[in-house]
């Protein structure tokens, strides 16, 4: 199926690696453009390159997203290189360790970045031809509070908050010719991510997570990636507000 991507202007946060970078790289092969940002500029540059080296015009911009002005400089930027944003994926996470400040962190790192990137995105996505797109890059942990191995943890909370701020601007808007929808990935393996690290340093629990997964096996970022990619598209186009799945069954919620 041709997902009418072609030429769309894509703005990804955190795009150096894993999710994020699966991501730009399944809309650099359907002919898109790309606006990406990580702090490390190296890895960054790295991952654009071999955007650009798929075809994709690339802007890339090393910036730490919980600094407001650096986020609406990177926006800005990326319509006025790509000549607009058609589409938006809001993919960072300040990530789930058990740490004194996990909260503050959250707040700072997943909440406000995806007020903001909504906010600083929607004049340009209201301009686009295509009709803007915005996905919300979120977790399962937001979907049900099994009880964590070191005790309660601020992620899925994180989590839970931004579903229902994507949910309510998916009812908002679509006014504005913009939709919005969550996707939730299981738990999603790649080297140099937080599973294969718990697979190498914790193998009990990480295979007791994987035998809870009725596909037998955790998910991989390309999997999330088409999920992406399938909801920004016009071939989602009646789709808003909605809360995408991605995790080979392992939650059990209707
Ligand atoms: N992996 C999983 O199992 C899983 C499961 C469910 C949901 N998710 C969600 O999927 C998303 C991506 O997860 P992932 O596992 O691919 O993450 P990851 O390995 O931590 O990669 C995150 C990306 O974001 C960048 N980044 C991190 N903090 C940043 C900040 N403050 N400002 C700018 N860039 C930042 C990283 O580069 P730098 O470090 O250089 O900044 C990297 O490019 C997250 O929202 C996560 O919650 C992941």
């Amino acid at each position: 199926m041709d997902l009418g991507l072609a030429g769309a202007r894509v703005v990804v946060t955190g795009a150096s690696r894993g999710i994020g970078r699966a991501i730009a790289e399944a809309f650099a092969a359907e002919g898109a453009d790309l606006a990406v940002c990580a702090r490390s500029p190296e890895p960054l540059r790295e991952a654009a390159d071999a955007l650009r080296s798929a075809g994709a015009a690339v802007v890339e911009q090393a910036l730490d997203v919980a600094d407001a002005r650096s986020l609406r400089a990177f926006v800005d930027r990326a319509a006025a290189e790509l000549g607009g944003v058609d589409v938006l994926v809001s993919n960072v996470s300040g990530g789930s360790a058990a740490t004194p400040d996990q909260w503050e962190r959250g707040f700072g790192t997943d909440v406000m970045p995806f007020v903001r990137l909504a906010e600083y995105a929607e004049p340009h996505l209201a301009a686009s031809a295509r009709g803007g797109s915005i996905v919300l890059i979120s977790s399962t942990s937001a979907l049900h509070a099994a009880a964590p191995p070191s005790g309660p943890k601020a992620y899925g909370a994180v989590k839970a908050a931004l579903n229902h701020h994507a949910a309510a601007l998916g009812r908002t808007l679509p006014a504005k010719g913009i939709r919005v929808n969550t996707v939730s990935p299981g738990p999603i393996e790649f080297e140099g991510g937080g599973w294969a690290r718990r697979r190498e340093n914790d193998p009990g629990f990480y295979e007791d997570v994987r035998a809870r997964i009725p596909y037998g096996r955790l998910g991989r970022p390309e999997e999330v990636a088409r999920a992406v990619v399938f909801l920004a598209s016009p071939a989602a186009a009646y789709v808003t507000g909605a809360n995408l799945v991605v995790d080979g069954g392992f939650v059990d919620r209707v």
